[in-house]
């Protein structure tokens, strides 16, 4: 049994934790952790998975702005998402990502934008961001730069840079 929920203020060492022990390093951890100090934090696209009681898993989808050639289109960052070791391959992640889109488009939101596995997040309707027209101010393989249209047509015409918060800087 799998609960997905969004976090509460004595989730945060789990989470923590979580992103620590799945990237085996401290960036991610740390990210989380300004991003949660930021204005724009959205508490609501901050989610953990619980299985008996524990923090097994978390998804973070944060604020950033296309920039446009008329200005700035806003979409979010889905980073980062981490499962513990233990518990990965037994559909948490899947089970946070469909959960987080959801509650991205009950909020309003249109357009999600991730780097990462290329064999994951197709799969739940990610595609290649640059043949979307969009691009991102640092080296990121085609194959691993996404984007998803929660709204249909979201992207029509649209070409700009991902500009993302300085809390995403060396991570
Ligand atoms: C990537 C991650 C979040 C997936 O979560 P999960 O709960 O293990 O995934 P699920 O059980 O929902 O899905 C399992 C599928 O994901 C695939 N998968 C798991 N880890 C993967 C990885 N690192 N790269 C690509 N695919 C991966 C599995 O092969 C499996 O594929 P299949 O369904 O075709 O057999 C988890 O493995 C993790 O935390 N990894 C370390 C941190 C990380 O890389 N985060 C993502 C950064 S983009």
């Amino acid at each position: 049994m799998i609960t997905i929920r969004p976090e509460r203020e004595e989730d945060y060492a789990a989470i923590g934790e979580v992103n620590r022990v799945a990237f085996g390093r401290e960036n991610e951890a740390r990210l989380v952790g300004n991003l949660r100090k930021s204005v724009n934090f959205i508490p609501e696209l901050s989610l953990v998975a619980v299985k008996d009681g524990s923090v097994v898993g978390h998804i973070l989808f944060s604020p950033i702005a296309i920039q446009v050639s008329n200005g700035n289109l806003p979409a979010l960052a889905l980073a980062p998402l981490a499962v513990r070791p233990e518990y990965q391959n037994q559909g948490f992640g899947s089970a946070l990502v469909r959960h987080g889109l959801r509650q991205c488009r009950d909020l309003g939101h249109k357009v999600i934008v991730v780097v990462g596995h290329p064999e994951y997040y197709p799969r739940f309707g990610f595609s290649s961001a640059r043949a979307k027209g969009l691009e991102v101010p640092f080296p990121a393989p085609d194959e691993a730069f996404m984007a998803l249209e929660l709204v249909s047509g979201a992207l029509d015409g649209i070409a700009g840079l991902v500009i993302y918060p300085a809390a995403f800087d060396g991570v």
